[in-house]
């Protein structure tokens, strides 16, 4: 199965109305490719860069959304707003907002739900840390966190979804999983959507989150179940930026070519 490789920019709490100029203009700056970009940047820049990448290939996310409807819930962002301000994807249930901000498997599977039901697609964060991977509870846990989502919304919604692993160790510590350790655990999450339905595990774009660097990008993505990238640090800086974009698309034209060739092309 050809999937079409993903490289998400999450700028976490990051930024200001000139830092993000500047680096939404050297995006913009991006050649065409076969690589889906998309920016998540902090709720109140949404419209600063709705608008600069309005007319462009580069899609714009939230890193959060709210688990209800609008309504009374001080200092929550709905679904349906981020939508107005032309958000594609939100990115939900991320490690730091489940260490910082009580987000439960339960939370992060409501916000799932919702998003869906917004129309936007989720992006949904699972990872074990380090303990648990010391532990060898890795594919323990991430199986959980994806239990909680696939119970709420089912094999349609992960029909609308995309996941990515982000081990918990691997975040902004320059500790990146090696490429045999995220592949082996992208297959196990792949494994067990099909589970579900094997045309949507085939279909699932599952990007690797946590110190993915230019330096390192090609091998992660040259990986079989690695379908592209959630980057933070290295989304701030357009080169690396850039860079990494650059990687996915050569991993995606390699693939492309092996699977023509397997096919007897
Ligand atoms: P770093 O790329 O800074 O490790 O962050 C990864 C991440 O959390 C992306 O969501």
């Amino acid at each position: 199965m050809q999937r079409r490789k993903h490289v998400v920019g999450n700028w976490k709490m990051n930024g200001d109305l000139a830092a993000n100029d500047a680096l939404l203009s050297a995006c913009l700056g991006l050649p065409r490719s076969e690589v889906a970009v998309d920016l998540c940047v902090p709720f109140p820049y949404l419209a600063q860069a709705a608008a600069r990448l309005a007319g462009s290939a580069i899609s714009l996310g939230a890193q959060d959304v709210s688990e209800f409807e609008c309504g009374a819930y001080t200092g929550e962002v709905a679904g349906s707003m981020l939508k107005e301000f032309g958000c594609r994807h939100a990115i939900v249930g991320h490690s730091e907002r489940r260490t910082w901000f009580g987000d439960t498997d339960d939370r992060v599977a409501a916000k799932a739900a919702r998003s869906i039901a917004a129309g936007l697609i989720p992006i949904v964060c699972v990872g074990e840390t380090l303990l648990e991977r010391e532990q060898g509870r890795a594919e323990e846990v991430v199986a959980r966190q994806l239990d909680a989502v696939l119970e709420r919304i089912g094999a349609a919604g992960m029909a609308g979804s995309m996941l990515a692993y982000e081990p918990v160790w691997a975040i902004g510590t320059g500790r990146t999983a090696s490429p045999e350790e995220a592949q082996a655990m992208h297959a196990m999450i792949r494994a067990h959507v099909r589970e579900h339905d094997a045309r949507v595990a085939a279909e699932l774009v599952v990007l690797y989150g946590g110190s993915v660097k230019s330096s390192n990008a090609a091998s992660l993505f040259a990986c079989d179940d690695i379908d592209g990238g959630l980057i933070g640090g290295a989304s701030l800086m357009a080169d690396d930026f850039l860079r990494i974009v650059d990687a996915a698309a050569r991993a995606g034209i390699e693939a492309k070519a092996e699977a023509f060739a397997s096919a007897g092309g």
